[in-house]
């Protein structure tokens, strides 16, 4: 669902953004600003520079293996989102992190609560 108030930018712009005057690059139809962030990146400005004004670039930065951390820094460099009919990525980074953790957390709850259901059962008796 595309959120109220969020800027949307086309491809055709993006490229126009494709350089340390100004880099803009897309993960998950994200569209950040990392002008200022190219010479802290830790994985240096040159491996930004590749990606910026291009393509949506999420799984260049999944196989980069960035941290939970790192993903909290982007949001400070988001600009806005991709426009609606060029979106091409499924939101999905994120979310498997939770999910995957969430996917662990409920079949150890399950085991749990019916471990405790057959212990109280079982000192009733
Ligand atoms: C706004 C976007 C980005 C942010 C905030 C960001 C942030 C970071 C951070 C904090 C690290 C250190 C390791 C970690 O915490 O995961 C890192 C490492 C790295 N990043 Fe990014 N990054 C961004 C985009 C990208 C993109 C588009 C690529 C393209 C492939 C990339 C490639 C790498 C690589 C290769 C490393 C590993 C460096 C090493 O371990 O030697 N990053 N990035």
């Amino acid at each position: 669902m595309p959120e109220e108030n969020v800027k949307t930018y086309t491809y055709e712009e993006i490229a126009e953004h494709s350089t340390s005057e100004s880099a803009w690059i897309v993960i998950e139809n994200g569209v950040y600003d990392v002008t200022k962030f190219l010479e802290e990146h830790p994985g240096g400005p040159d491996i930004l520079l590749d990606w910026a004004g291009q393509e949506d670039a999420t799984d260049a930065f999944e196989d980069a293996g960035h941290s939970l951390d790192a993903r909290e820094q982007m949001k400070a460099y988001k600009i806005g989102e991709i426009a609606e009919e060029e979106k091409t990525v499924k939101p999905k980074a994120y979310d498997n992190i939770i999910r995957s953790r969430l996917g662990v957390l409920i079949p150890v709850s399950v085991v749990l609560a019916g471990l405790l259901v057959y212990t109280v059962i079982r000192l009733r008796k």
